[in-house]
């Protein structure tokens, strides 16, 4: 079996939820994934290790997800010049804004790409990692614009159900 090409990271297992979203979406492109939890605070040993190791390894991307001071992905960038894509989750009082800035303002030279705060994030995390794969690998590239062409049918298809939905709202 050909050896996953997404790394997802997390601060801890209390993230599992959240970063469960980046998982499914990973799983519908049929693309492999390893998931484990490693923090930039409490085991900055071994997240700098798997770093380093990650593109010997065989891994393509990594997403890092992180609430808080959300310092993974960029101790993760820091180690490792493959796509680091950094999910900030809301797992603090101060609702992810903490973790947003934590991730998204990296110094010039080390960047992760930072997407949206908790499950939207995660979601988009697994799209975005799809995009970079597709790049040299066809088929993935026909699922991913396949899965577009659904979405933009889905949209539509809601739309046209907008008079029915009005009408009953209406009722109540
Ligand atoms: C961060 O602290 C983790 O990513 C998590 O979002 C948050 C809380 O971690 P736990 O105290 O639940 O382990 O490092």
């Amino acid at each position: 079996m050909a050896h996953p090409t997404v790394a997802i990271l997390m601060g801890s297992d209390s993230d599992l939820p959240v970063m469960a979203g980046c998982v499914k979406v990973l799983e519908q492109y049929g693309i492999g994934y390893d998931i484990r939890v490693l923090s930039a605070h409490r085991s900055p040993e071994e997240a700098a290790r798997f770093s380093r190791e990650a593109e010997a390894s065989g891994f393509r991307v990594i997403v890092c997800g992180a609430g808080g001071a959300a310092h993974l992905a960029g101790a993760v960038a820091a180690h490792s010049t493959l796509p680091v894509i950094g999910v900030p989750l809301a797992s603090s009082p101060l609702s992810g804004f903490d973790a947003l800035l934590s991730t998204v303002q990296m110094p010039p030279g080390i960047p992760v790409a930072t997407v949206g705060v908790g499950p939207m994030g995660a979601a988009n995390a697994g799209h975005l990692a799809a995009a970079i794969l597709a790049l040299s690998d066809p088929d993935l590239r026909g699922r991913l614009k396949a899965k577009r062409a659904q979405q933009t049918e889905d949209v539509l298809a809601k739309s046209k159900d907008l008079p029915a939905k009005l009408r009953e709202l209406l009722k109540s």
